[in-house]
């Protein structure tokens, strides 16, 4: 099937099976490799883009359903050369240790802020909960989570 899929803000047309994956085309056709694989099965978050502005597990969408659509991916955050205040505060907070959960949580946090741009501790760790990391304990994610919500709020740009 032929389909066109507008990522990080570039369209790109494409033939893809009907049963590939969102995140494999993303990987292997698109070469945004910076959305990984930890599970294939929805349950770790680490391949989490925003479809539409919205966050989804792409493991768990079919690339044709991305169809005429827009896809962010980790990869798309950073504006003229400067990161986004989510990565900022993952980096200064320290809150990675592989990093391979990180792409997935920077995108999921983002689309928690967006609905609570205010979280405390716990809604923080129930907006993350899709998402598993095996390195950090969860601590740190959590305080750069807040961070970048109270930056954002103060209206800084990180
Ligand atoms: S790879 Fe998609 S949820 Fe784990
Ligand atoms: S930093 Fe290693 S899985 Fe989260």
């Amino acid at each position: 099937m032929r389909i066109t899929v507008t990522v990080d803000g570039v369209a790109y047309t494409d033939e893809v099976e009907p049963r590939t994956l969102l995140v494999h085309h993303l990987r292997e056709r698109l070469g945004k490799t910076g959305t990984v694989v930890g599970c294939d099965t929805s349950n770790c978050g680490a391949c989490t883009v925003h479809l539409d502005g919205r966050s989804v597990k792409s493991c768990s969408v079919l690339a044709v359903q991305a169809h005429g659509r827009e896809v962010t991916t980790v990869e798309g955050l950073a504006t003229d050369g400067r990161l986004h205040p989510v990565q900022r505060a993952f980096h200064e907070n320290h809150a990675l240790q592989c990093g391979f959960c990180t792409p997935g949580m920077i995108m999921q946090a983002i689309d928690l802020l967006a609905d609570n741009p205010d979280p405390d501790e716990d809604e923080v760790r129930h907006g993350l909960e899709g998402n598993l990391c095996r390195c950090t304990g969860y601590q740190n994610i959590v305080r750069a989570v807040r961070d970048a919500a109270a930056r954002t709020r103060a209206g800084g740009a990180g």
